[in-house]
Order: C-alpha cells, then structure tokens, then sequence
C-alpha cells in the first residue's frame, strides 16, 4: 500500500490499452485515491466505463485551453484537499508529421506537438504545485526517440526531448517545496497514439529482437515504474529519466 492516503491526478486515459491505465491500476492497487483527466466529451464514456466503481472524479481538460486546466485544478482541489501526485501520460502530433521526413515538418505541426506533448507538462505542474502542500511527485511518458533518431518518429521526438529537458527545469525549481519530477522512457507499445505513428509494426518487432530481454514491455511494467517514481521508495530521486524498455537503449548495434 505504497501510496495509501495519497491523492493523484492522472492525465492521459484514453481506453483500457493507455499506458495512464495500466499506471492508474498500479496506484490504485497501491492504495491511492484517484481522479482522472479525459481531454475531450469523446473519450469520456471510455473513462467512466474503465473507472466506474473506483469513486474517482473525472475532470474534462484539454491541456491546450487553458480554462479547462484551471478547471480542472480547481475541482480536484474542491474533491481532494490535498494532491500528491500528478501523472502526465499524453502527447499529440498531426499524423502527416509522424512520416517521412522530419526536415518537412511544418511551423503549425511543430508547435502543435511542442505545446501540446511538452509545454503541458510545465502548465500542469504549476497548476499542481499550489495543492501539493506535503510536496509531490510528478510522473511524465517519453520515449528514446528524444535521444536518438527513431525512422517517423520525427517531430514527437523534438518534443520528447524538450519534455525531458523539462523534467529537469521542473525538478530544480519545484525541489524546494519538495516536488519531485520525473519521466519514464517506456519501450514501444501498442496504444492509441502509437499507431499514428508510421510503421509502428517494425518498430516494435526490431525492439524486441534487438533488446537484452529479447521482448516488448508490458504496459504494466511501464506503470509500475510510475508506481514507485510516485511513492517514497524514491524520495531521492528527481529530474530523472527512467527507461523502461527492456535494456533496448543500452544497445550500440
Ligand atoms: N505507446 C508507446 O509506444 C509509447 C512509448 C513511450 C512513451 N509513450 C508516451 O506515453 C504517453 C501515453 O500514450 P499512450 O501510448 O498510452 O497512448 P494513448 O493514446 O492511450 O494516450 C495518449 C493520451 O493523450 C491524450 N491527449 C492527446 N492530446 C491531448 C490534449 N490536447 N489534451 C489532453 N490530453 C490529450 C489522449 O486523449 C490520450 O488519452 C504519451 O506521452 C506517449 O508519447 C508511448
């Protein structure tokens, strides 16, 4: 019951195969009260299916108005008082600029993927920081394709890096009230959001022949990587990236 008594907000539940689910089910079987974030009317039947009998709110936000993520602050801290922890587990680019070639991304798509994949990650941990009181713990989702060239991947990797840039800059300005923050690099799996990016099969078939494990994580694994990044198991640990992909970027070729 590593997070018993411990109020969090997780961004980013799509439908049941989201790595948000698989890091919700983690923080619920560890003891946490949960309220969950749906970005728009659409996903919200996916979300009060999955949560239904959890007792969790749900909050409406899309994290590029940003009415809706003041809203949506405002009502946790009317539910919960108190929040602990955050998990940020979302990202969008136009799917035109997750092929082919990265030198033909437009301004539009660019700015798009960085406001909404990274410059969020800032937006809600700011509007966070004032209702975490007891300190906190703040939980991104990136992936290798910040550090090296991924083939599609393209522009969401320019926003990964600048997401992980972020968790530093975070980290140094938000330790001082004792708020931690941290992404986990998860391997590739097979959710919503990866399928828009191109070739996403041959992907996930290289990484499992390629990676120490000689398989893909689970969407699990990812989530109870989060788990403890959340919990005091890692009280010393912040502005971190964690990989969680089977040993994959450890390999030269
Ligand atoms: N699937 C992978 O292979 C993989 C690997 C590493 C990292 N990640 C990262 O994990 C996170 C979760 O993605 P996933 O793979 O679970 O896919 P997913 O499609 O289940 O989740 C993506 C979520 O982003 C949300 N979102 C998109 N635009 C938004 C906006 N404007 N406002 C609010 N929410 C918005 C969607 O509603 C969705 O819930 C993302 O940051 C993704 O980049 C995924």
């Amino acid at each position: 019951m590593l997070l018993e008594n411990k109020n969090g907000i997780i961004f980013g539940v799509a439908n049941k195969r989201s790595i948000a689910w698989a890091t919700a089910q983690a923080c619920l079987e560890a003891g946490a009260n949960l309220a969950f974030s749906y970005q728009n009317e659409r996903l919200r039947e996916n979300v009060e299916a999955l949560t239904s009998g959890t007792g969790s709110p749900l909050v409406q936000c899309d994290v590029s108005n940003p009415e809706e993520v003041e809203a949506a602050f405002k009502t946790v801290g009317e539910k919960f008082g108190r929040l602990d922890f955050l998990v940020h587990s979302l990202a969008f680019a136009p799917r035109e600029a997750l092929e082919g070639e990265y030198v033909a991304t437009s301004r539009e798509a660019f700015l798009t993927a960085l406001d909404v994949s990274a410059y969020s990650l800032a937006e809600l941990a700011r509007a966070a920081a004032p209702l975490m009181t007891e300190g906190g713990s703040v939980v991104s989702m990136t992936y290798y394709g910040a550090e090296k060239v991924v083939a599609n991947y393209n522009v969401m990797g320019v926003a990964k890096a600048a997401l992980e840039a972020s968790t530093r800059y975070l980290a140094a300005d938000l330790g001082k009230q004792n708020i931690r923050v941290n992404a986990v690099s998860a391997g590739p799996l097979n959710t919503l959001a990866a399928r828009g990016v191109g070739n996403m099969n041959v992907m996930l078939r290289h990484h499992a022949e390629r990676a120490p494990l000689r398989r893909n994580v689970e969407a699990r694994e990812v989530g109870n990587a989060a788990l403890f990044l959340l919990s005091p198991l890692s009280s010393g640990i912040t502005g971190e990236v964690l990989h969680v992909d089977c040993g994959f970027n450890i390999m030269a070729f």
